[in-house]
């Protein structure tokens, strides 16, 4: 690869043993990949935070970042990590686990990382523009980054995303070029779509569908609107069932005016659909004992939604609210949080029913969240229940 000056130096130690490694790690996944030289970016979001995933080895790695003298150098975020920070108690958490878990924050914390964990940046101020080139790590927000904002990220990975931080810099190559955003499908959809949870089922559909073809980026038509927790939804189980990181949908997403549709493609109707959704689910709602929402993590108006279906009521089964802890913090200012808290729901900020530690905790999960039923089966080993969001808050009721 073709290094500036400034990179060269990054790579020989004069910035110190952590960009010294953080630009090793660039260089060789520049080198796999075919890059020519670095591109700067503005933003980054890491991943990889939960203790559950990390494990002892992953928080010896960001301690020795952090000791070796690493700094971010561009606006820097963390996905959810394993536990509510201000109050894991009440979430079941062991002390021996949040110590563990509060060790890793402080890591990131030293490396003038922001703190807020969350897979939803885009709501708490980590919002890139257009076409500005970014690292990215969750693969539901780097599908949201490059559909609908237009911003150019690859699926990073841990350490290569506190890499592009710690220097400011990312390999050029995927994602970053024009060539690779072209769309190689085109998938018209027939079907009815409107609900969180028939976006996530339409995720599942086209991303089995276009993973099996080795295809990446679908030009989508059919669909007409979709409000931003639709596409929340979408891009969380389009990246979780095709490993997608990108598609263009006409009148929808930025992109989609700068690029061609190609001819021919697939269509989903509704029996696709149908079908996706019940592949999904896998229980009856008699089995539900846990309940879910905020995958990805919830917006101010979803939280406003939940107040609503809840009020003067009292929920029957554990039931968590997964959001950003500064949405949380305006839900505490608007009231939301007393009338959630008192009908017994929980919130879990700062975390998810994902990466949180509670494997075989519960039998069955319903969620509107299609990404969420996946994990929930194979993380946690629940048994799961896909419905519309505000079924979801009625389930909790029941
Ligand atoms: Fe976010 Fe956890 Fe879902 S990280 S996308 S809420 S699995």
């Amino acid at each position: 690869m073709q290094l500036t000056q400034s990179e060269q130096a990054m790579l020989e130690g004069a910035y110190g043993r952590a960009v010294q490694k953080a630009m090793q790690i660039l260089v060789a996944l520049g080198t796999i990949y075919g890059a020519e030289r670095m591109l700067p970016v503005t933003s980054v979001q890491v991943a990889g935070v939960s203790y559950d995933n990390l494990g002892d080895a992953g928080l010896q790695f960001l301690n020795e970042m952090a000791d070796g003298g690493g700094r971010a150098r561009v606006l820097t975020t963390l996905n959810p990590a394993g536990m509510d920070i201000e109050n894991w108690q009440a979430l079941g958490i062991s002390p021996d686990f949040a110590r563990q878990q509060e060790r890793v924050i402080e890591a990131f914390a030293r490396m003038g990382v922001m703190t807020t964990c969350t897979c939803t940046p885009y709501l708490v101020g980590n919002e890139p523009r257009f076409g500005e080139h970014i690292a990215w790590a969750e693969s539901s927000a780097v599908c949201y980054a490059n559909a609908v904002l237009g911003a150019r990220t690859n699926r990073e990975g841990g350490p290569s995303a506190l890499a592009a931080s710690l220097t400011g810099v990312t390999p050029y190559y995927g994602m970053h070029l024009d060539s690779s955003r072209k769309p190689d499908a085109s998938v018209h959809v027939s079907a009815a779509i409107m609900e969180n949870d028939e976006f996530g089922a339409l995720g599942k559909a086209i991303g089995e569908r276009l993973r099996s073809a080795g295809n990446s980026v679908p030009y989508i038509t059919g669909i007409e609107h979709a409000s931003p927790g639709n596409l929340k939804s979408f891009c969380a189980s389009l990246a979780t069932y095709g490993g997608l990181a990108l598609f263009h949908m006409p009148g929808i997403t930025p992109e989609a005016a700068y690029v061609r549709q190609p001819l021919g493609g697939i269509i989903i109707s509704q029996a696709d659909l149908e079908a996706a959704h019940r592949s999904i689910c896998d229980a009856s709602d008699e089995e539900v004992d846990f309940v879910s929402l905020g995958c990805p993590h919830l917006s101010i108006d979803e939280i406003a939604r939940i107040a609503e279906l809840l009020e003067g009521k009292k929920v029957t089964k554990e039931f968590w609210i997964t959001t950003a802890r500064p949405v949380k913090q305006i839900a505490d200012r608007l009231g939301y949080t007393r009338i959630i808290e008192s009908a017994g729901a929980k919130f879990a900020a700062d975390t998810c029913c994902v990466v949180a530690p509670i494997k075989r905790r519960f039998r069955t999960m319903a969620t509107d969240s299609a990404k969420a039923c996946y994990y929930a089966y194979a993380k946690n080993g629940f048994k799961t229940v896909l419905k519309p969001f505000d079924q979801v808050v009625e389930e909790a009721l029941r």
